[in-house]
């Protein structure tokens, strides 16, 4: 399904619509050129988990961080990983404080160390500075989906 979100505001009300749905053991994977609006989004599902979006940024050379709202958050960016090799020491992902909310930018960068499936977001260029967010799931996350779907039609 595709949704429009006009502003960076629209993108992150999506992502709280997300992040309230969400239930822990969720995978995120989010896709888009630089500047698309990835960390937005992600800030916006920090919010609907009760964190403080103002916490949640990209920084350069970390993996991953770790917050702690309503269900852990794991806001993951591998925009400087050149391939799956350079993480093949990592345990990315032992939920080492249980099943949480992982939310990864630039999946492809190394995709065979990521958890199979979740939801799948692409965030594109949506023309007159918006953008627009194309999202599928597996059956393990059409909660999401369905969150997404609503999200829409209420917009
Ligand atoms: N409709 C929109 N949705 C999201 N962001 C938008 C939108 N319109 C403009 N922007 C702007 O685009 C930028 C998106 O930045 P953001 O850091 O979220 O991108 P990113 O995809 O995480 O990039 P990177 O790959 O560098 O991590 C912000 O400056 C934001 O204000
Ligand atoms: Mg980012």
């Amino acid at each position: 399904m595709k949704v429009a979100c006009p502003s960076p505001g629209a993108t992150a009300a999506l992502g709280a619509a997300l992040g309230a749905a969400c239930r822990g053991g969720e995978v995120l994977r989010v896709s888009g050129d630089l500047g698309a609006g990835k960390t937005v989004l992600a800030k916006g599902v920090a919010g609907g988990l009760g964190i403080d979006p103002h916490g949640v940024t990209s920084p350069t050379f970390t993996l991953l961080t770790i917050h702690r709202g309503r269900l852990p958050f794991y806001h993951v960016d591998l925009y400087r990983v050149s391939g799956p090799d350079e993480i093949a020491h990592l345990e990315l992902f032992d939920e080492v404080e249980g099943p949480g909310v992982t939310f990864v930018e630039w999946p492809e960068r190394a995709e065979s160390r990521l958890p199979p499936g979740g939801l799948t977001v692409r965030i594109e260029d949506g023309g007159d500075g918006g953008r627009e967010v194309t999202l599928s799931a597996d059956a393990d996350h059409a909660h999401l989906l369905a969150a997404a779907e609503r999200f829409s039609k209420a917009a």
